[in-house]
């Protein structure tokens, strides 16, 4: 049994909400998934201050007093994750935008291995594509494995053509993230996750010391030293390309810090 939660960035059960309806009742129909669908909207969420304790210190110093850390449980019990919001001003609603800036630390310190990560967004006419590349850029720097996620257009009224249409798409993006459910969890990494991860673990370890939050992090999970974020064989190319990465990396630290020696930053 997969569990898959979405959470939707909405006030109003209108065209998002409905086509991430629509979204897991085709899963559900694919085999056996437990969906919830947990309205953001219904959830106590303060506005970021800025203060940025989070990243230095650690997420439990946030003077916000919230539900951020409910609906993270919520996606740690989750195999599978949907984030779904409408268009507006051509970005994600305030709603998931704030949702977005609470799960701000995890960007620094990932966590979601293993799990399946897809988004969903409603709108009227344009904007959406740049959203979905957003949202998909997101669930990858939160740990998931992103299945490229689907824009729909939300007319009102609506023609049975823009309907089939709507629902094809909702019933091939259901399909995919299904599939994505029952591959391995903890596939090989692409490049660019991989030059993500060595370039950052490097500059964390040469640049950072253990007062900072992030600094421990990597140190618990034993990132100095690791290929990867988890466990995985690398190819001979990417050991190879892994080590290219750390070192130019490292060169890069290297200068920014004897820049800061001579007062040029
Ligand atoms: C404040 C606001 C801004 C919007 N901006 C856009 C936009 O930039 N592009 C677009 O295509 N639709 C835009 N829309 C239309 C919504 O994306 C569309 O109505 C969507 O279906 C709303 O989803 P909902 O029914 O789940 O609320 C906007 C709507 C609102 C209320």
């Amino acid at each position: 049994m997969k569990k898959v939660t979405a959470f939707v960035g909405t006030a109003r059960k209108k065209s998002t909400y409905g086509a991430v309806r629509q979204f897991l009742d085709k899963l559900h129909s694919l085999g056996d998934v437990e969906c919830e669908i947990v309205a953001l909207s219904d959830h106590p969420l303060g506005m970021c201050r800025g203060c940025k304790l989070c990243f230095e210190r650690g997420e439990e110093f946030c003077p916000l007093k919230d539900d951020r850390d409910f609906l993270i449980e919520k996606i740690a019990a989750s195999d599978g994750v949907i984030f779904a919001s409408p268009n507006y001003s051509f970005q994600v609603s305030a709603i998931m935008k704030n949702f977005l800036d609470r799960l701000g630390f995890v960007f620094h310190r990932p966590r979601f291995f293993g799990k399946t990560f897809t988004s969903i967004v409603a709108q009227g006419i344009y904007g959406g594509g740049k959203i979905i590349k957003y949202l998909d850029f997101v669930g990858n720097g939160l740990g998931f494995n992103t299945v490229k996620g689907s824009c729909v257009k939300a007319f009102e009224p609506m023609t049975e053509y823009e309907k089939q249409k709507i629902d094809k798409a909702l019933e091939a993006h259901s399909g995919r993230f299904y599939k994505m459910l029952g591959k391995p969890a903890y596939p090989g990494p692409a490049w660019l996750k991989l030059m993500a991860f060595r370039m950052g673990r490097t500059s964390i370890g040469l640049e950072l010391n253990d007062a900072s939050r992030d600094y421990r992090y990597y140190e618990e999970m034993g990132w100095f030293e690791s290929d990867y974020y988890y466990p995985v064989r690398l190819g001979a190319l990417k050991k190879l390309a892994g080590g290219l990465f750390d070192s130019t990396a490292a060169r890069m630290s290297k200068k920014r810090k004897s820049r800061a020696l001579r007062g040029e930053m």
